[in-house]
């Protein structure tokens, strides 16, 4: 039975949002699981300073951002500060694997010639973590951790909102199976950027202001702004913004995610657009990214690698979603359109929308 009144589409509106919160309230990490993690990234930060005294372990991603899900995966960043010559990344991957292998419990594995070489850790299910921890740790990525914390900045600004709407993604696009890179579909950062440019551009009026173009409170250094030619700059004062940031826009979580699901089911062009929250809407064209092959100008290669265009908010010459395929965007939209459709029939219990949303 459709609910067709007004009063029963605010009714199902506010149910829905309850419910999303219960559902994302009971996957959220416990305290124990991140004092767990907390205490591995000490220890692997100890073992590292024993070939490397001058370096630093950092958290990034999901268990730095603000978005972790209930055993999520570690990712770690080594920095170095020494003056002295570096390591290289190659080199300190297989020192370090050959250190961890010998010193702790941790299955490791060394990917030292990947793009960006990496030591993937395990560890095996236990009675105090029951679900065991795999971790990567990287070298020297700047600037994943700077969109780590705008990443958390933006969270910050509407916590409630912006958080539940990006977790239930999260489950939402594993259940769906929509959620691997390596499998022609998207990253989580790349579903979170959708969600923040959905939020900062899409809605009117917007959800969250652009942190990228608030001017500065006081004149800021080039060298303070930028890691190489990358301006990573944001307003990242966020007691100030929760303060004086007060948006103009009340929609809940649940008229929210149906408005995100409806507009890249049909109205983001794929075709021609670029997902920019630094810039907006970008064009592909302006980027180099077109799609269309134009006398052969651009290789099928080129052509897979810009079915969805995504700008990172730093390095904007870099497609977030660079991996996802004609079938895995077919099959993406295909899913936001299913959702749609879900949603949009209002059954007359909240509850079993969602279970039939993440079946
Ligand atoms: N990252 C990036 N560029 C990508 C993918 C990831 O810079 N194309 C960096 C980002 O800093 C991101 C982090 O790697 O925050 C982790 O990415 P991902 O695993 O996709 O997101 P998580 O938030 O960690 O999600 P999950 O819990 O699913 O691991
Ligand atoms: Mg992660």
């Amino acid at each position: 039975p459709h609910r067709r009144s007004a009063t029963g589409r605010t009714a199902f509106f506010n149910e829905l949002a309850q419910c999303l919160f219960d559902f994302v309230i009971q996957l959220l990490p416990t305290a124990e699981e991140m004092a767990v993690k907390e205490d591995v990234r000490k220890l692997l930060e100890k073992l590292i300073r024993t070939i490397e005294p001058e370096s630093r372990l950092l958290s990034f991603g999901s268990t730095a951002n603000g978005f972790s899900l209930r055993n999520s995966d570690m990712d770690l960043c080594c920095l170095i500060d020494s003056k002295g010559p570096p390591l290289q990344a190659s080199d300190l991957v297989t020192m370090l694997g050959d250190l961890l292998e010998r010193e702790t419990k941790f299955h490791v594995k060394t990917l030292p010639f990947a793009r960006i070489p990496i030591v993937k850790l395990s560890l095996d299910p236990s009675p105090g973590l029951p679900f065991g921890i795999s971790c990567d740790i990287g070298f020297e990525n700047r600037l994943a951790l700077e969109n780590t914390r705008l990443l958390l900045s933006y969270a910050s600004v509407d916590p409630t909102r912006v958080r539940t709407i990006v977790l239930f993604l999260k489950v939402w696009t594993k259940r769906r199976k929509i959620n691997s890179p390596y499998r022609g579909t998207l990253s989580s950062y790349g579903y979170v950027l959708l969600v923040i440019y959905f939020l900062v551009h899409v809605k009117n009026p917007p959800v969250l202001p652009n942190l990228q173009q608030m001017p500065p409170l006081r004149p800021i250094s080039h060298e303070d702004t930028h890691i190489g030619e990358h301006n990573i700059w944001f307003f990242d004062d966020t007691e100030l913004l929760r303060r004086k940031w007060q948006s103009a826009n009340t929609e809940t979580v649940a008229e929210l995610l149906i408005d995100f699901f409806k507009y890249y089911s049909r109205d983001f062009s794929y075709n021609t657009g670029v997902a920019s929250i630094r810039s907006g809407l970008l064009k592909k064209e302006s980027k180099g990214w077109a799609t269309e092959n134009d006398g052969g100008r651009y290789s099928d290669s080129s052509r897979d690698r810009n079915r969805l265009c995504i700008e990172d908010p730093f390095e904007t010459n870099y497609n977030v979603s660079r991996t996802v395929t004609k079938d895995g965007l077919y099959t993406i939209r295909g899913e936001f359109m299913r959702a749609s459709r879900i949603l949009a029939a209002r059954p007359e219990r909240a509850i079993i929308a969602l279970a039939q949303l993440c079946e």
